[in-house]
């Protein structure tokens, strides 16, 4: 499948996507000396701040796109560095992700939402987290705002229906008390699980869609030719133009779920 991450697009709402990875970063208990994993590191950016600021012997930035880790390769040095590895793969086979050692921290920022069956998943990612190592995710949970059911509603829509063989992403999200559970049952001896809902005020509704452009919609996008992914948008702006209201600035609200745990 095509690699859709555009580094350019996702970097416009670059202040306004920092806020949920500091607030996931407050989470984090230092410690020194710490080998930290961040599982779908993007640009490398978030990454390169972890590393600093926790003062980290090593870090490793996972990710499956070629566009995101080339911004990312540009970024390092020292005990940084980034492996083109797919999360999926780390929860069917544990042994190559184990491969690379255990880790104190295991951080994902906005990533996890992308891989299916998170009871498996975090199950895996446990056996690489150190006695006493810690957990951090942050993972947007924003599928029932109209930027989001709009995209699978227009999906939905002949051509678009053909083209993408009746695809439609699938939310792989667990409730968060699922999630307090289920850490409670990997056996971490400590945990916090909330839900926030951040609020972006954007310059318009428009801007909507040139966020959702840079993530959500690059599911759809890398599915189909890129003449009717053109004619996909116009069909998306449309329709989400009727649903949201028309105020300057426009206040976009995005849910997200964080959590974190230490063994
Ligand atoms: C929304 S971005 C978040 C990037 C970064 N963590 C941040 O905070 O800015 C999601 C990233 O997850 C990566 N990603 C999505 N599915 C993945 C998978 N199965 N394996 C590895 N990386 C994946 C994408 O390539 C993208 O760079």
């Amino acid at each position: 499948m095509k690699d859709v991450w555009n580094p350019e697009q996702y970097d416009k709402f670059k202040d306004e996507r920092q806020r949920p990875f500091f607030d996931l970063l407050a989470l984090v208990k230092p410690q020194e000396n710490m080998r930290v994993a961040d599982l779908g590191c993007g640009t490398g950016a978030p990454s390169a701040t972890l590393h600093r600021l926790l003062q980290a012997r090593e870090t490793l930035g996972f990710d499956n796109s070629e566009a995101m880790l080339d911004k990312a390769r540009e970024l390092a040095s020292g005990g940084l560095r980034f492996e083109n590895s797919d999360i999926e793969t780390f929860a069917e086979e544990s042994e190559k992700f184990l491969a690379y050692g255990q880790f104190d921290l295991l951080f994902s920022n906005a990533a996890l939402h992308w891989v299916d069956n998170h009871a498996a998943l975090l199950r895996r990612l446990t056996t690489a987290v150190a006695d006493g190592g810690q957990l951090a995710v942050q993972i947007p949970a924003n599928h029932h705002h109209a930027s989001h059911l709009v995209a699978d509603e227009v999906a939905n829509e002949s051509p678009f229906r053909e083209a993408l063989a009746g695809y439609i992403r699938d939310n792989p999200l667990l409730t968060p008390e699922q999630y307090a559970v289920l850490l409670y049952q990997l056996g971490y001896r400590e945990q916090l699980v909330r839900v926030q809902i951040y609020t972006h005020l954007l310059e318009s509704r428009e801007a909507v869609v040139e966020w959702v452009k840079g993530t959500r919609l690059t599911d759809y996008q890398k599915r189909m030719p890129e003449a009717m992914y053109e004619t996909y948008l116009e069909r998306y702006r449309e329709r989400l133009m009727e649903r949201l209201e028309d105020t300057r600035p426009f206040l976009y609200t995005y849910k997200r779920i964080l959590f974190w745990a230490r063994k």
